[in-house]
C-alpha cells in the first residue's frame, strides 16, 4: 500500500485541482506538518498525508501507532474564523464524514465512540485529533483536523492489541488507501458548511457506539458511572447519573463500563 498523489488527485477531480497536497514517505506527524505550514502564514485549505508517522499524535498526549503503509494518516488544514470552542465541531464533523467514507468503501458498520474515535466490531479502527491556534478574540486562526485509519491487519503495540482493529480485520481485505484518502478529503471539503450543524449531529447520533450504554466518566479528579441517554444537537453526551440527575458532557473522556469498582 503506497500513497500516490496522481491517483488521489484523479479521484478528487477538477474541482480540487488547485488544492495544495503534501505527501510524505515518512514524517513525524501530519498534524505537525500542517501546523507548521499554517504558522508560515498559510491559511487556505491544504492536505498532508504520510505513508508512515514516526510520532503519530493522539488526544490527551497519547501516541497513535502509524506503521509504514499500514494505514491512512491524513491531516486537513482549514481556515479559522470560528470561535475556539467550535474545534469540537470539526472533530465530530470528521467523525461523521470518515465513518461514512469507510462504510461506503468497505461495507463495515462503523460506529462513533464519543468523542473522536471510530469503532468497528467493538474495537478502535480510527482516531481523530483536531488542533488549532486561537487569536486574541478567542477565534481559531486556523485548525488542523487529523485522522488515522488502521487499514492493514498487523501486530499492534502491546498496550492497544486488545482494543485496536483494522479494515482488513473487519472485512477480510484491506481497502485502497488512495481511494479512502480521496473520498474523505472530497466529502470533508464538499460539506464543510455543515460543520456544527444539526444534520451532522443527527448522523453522529445514528452511528453512536455509546447510546444507551453504561459508561465510566473519567475526569482529572474523579471517575464515576453513568448511562448515555442521548446525543445533543452539538454532539454532546447526555448522561443519567446514579443518583438520577442529568449531566451534559461537552468534552472529556469516557470508557465503556464492564464493571465498576
Ligand atoms: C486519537 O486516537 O486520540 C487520535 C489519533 C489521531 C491520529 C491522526 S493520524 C494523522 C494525524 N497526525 C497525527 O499525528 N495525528 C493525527
Amino acid at each position: 500500500m503506497q500513497l500516490d498523489e496522481i491517483r488521489i488527485r484523479s479521484k478528487l477531480g477538477k474541482k480540487y485541482a488547485e488544492l495544495p497536497m503534501f505527501i510524505y514517505k515518512i514524517t513525524d506527524s501530519t498534524n505537525l506538518r500542517a501546523k507548521e505550514y499554517a504558522k508560515e502564514g498559510n491559511r487556505k485549505l491544504a492536505v498532508f498525508i504520510a505513508d508512515e508517522q514516526s510520532s503519530g499524535r493522539g488526544r490527551l498526549g497519547r501516541s497513535f501507532s502509524s506503521q509504514s503503509g499500514a494505514g491512512l494518516y491524513l491531516s486537513i488544514l482549514t481556515e479559522g474564523g470560528m470561535p475556539a470552542e467550535c474545534g469540537i465541531d470539526i472533530t465530530t464533523y470528521m467523525a461523521v464524514i470518515a465513518s461514512e467514507a469507510i462504510s461506503e468503501l468497505t461495507g463495515i458498520d462503523v460506529k462513533i465512540k464519543w468523542v473522536n474515535d471510530l469503532y468497528a466490531g467493538g474495537k478502535k479502527l480510527s482516531g481523530i485529533l483536531t488542533e488549532g491556534q486561537t487569536d486574541e478574540n478567542g477565534n481559531l486562526s486556523y485548525s488542523v483536523c487529523g485522522i488515522g485509519v488502521n487499514i492493514l491487519k498487523r501486530e499492534f503495540p502491546e498496550e492497544i492489541r486488545d482494543i485496536a482493529t483494522a479494515v482488513e480485520d473487519e472485512c477480510g481485505s484491506p481497502c485502497d488507501v488512495n481511494e479512502l484518502a480521496a473520498n474523505i478529503i472530497k466529502s470533508f471539503l464538499d460539506n464543510i458548511h455543515l460543520i456544527g450543524s444539526k444534520k451532522i449531529a443527527r448522523k453522529y447520533k445514528k452511528r453512536s457506539f455509546l447510546m444507551g450504554k453504561s459508561i465510566k466518566v473519567i475526569k482529572k479528579s474523579e471517575e464515576y458511572p453513568a448511562t448515555v441517554t442521548d446525543i445533543t444537537d452539538r454532539c454532546m453526551l447526555k448522561l443519567r447519573l446514579q443518583d438520577g440527575s442529568e449531566e451534559i458532557l461537552s468534552t472529556g473522556e469516557v470508557s465503556v463500563r464492564e464493571t465498576f469498582s
